[in-house]
């Protein structure tokens, strides 16, 4: 095993989980806030200190979409695209 530290100052899990049709999933919502966060830290020139990951459910299905912040111990649910940037200044801050 390697350890080593994480270059990261914070890491958000977006969750892209797909589900039934009827059935309360992240998804397609959670996929394109993944999207719009990830060309904002590109344009923004964090790239290498904000990393965004999409990832599988955090069990707050009927909340979504949801994104969950690290270090900061955090989870973010009914996450507007518009609330996207808000959200980057606030961890960042
Ligand atoms: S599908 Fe996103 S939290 Fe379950």
């Amino acid at each position: 095993m390697k350890k080593s530290s994480n270059p990261y100052l914070k890491h958000l899990f977006v969750c892209t989980k797909e589900r039934e049709q009827g059935e309360a999933a992240c998804g397609k919502a959670g996929e394109a806030l993944c999207e719009f966060l990830k060309s904002y830290v590109e344009l923004h020139g964090l790239r290498g200190k904000v990393r965004v990951t999409r990832s599988g459910c955090f069990d707050l299905c009927a909340q979504g979409p949801n994104v969950m912040v690290t270090p900061r111990h955090v989870w973010y649910s009914k996450v507007e695209k518009d609330e996207a940037e808000k959200i980057l200044k606030e961890i960042l801050s």
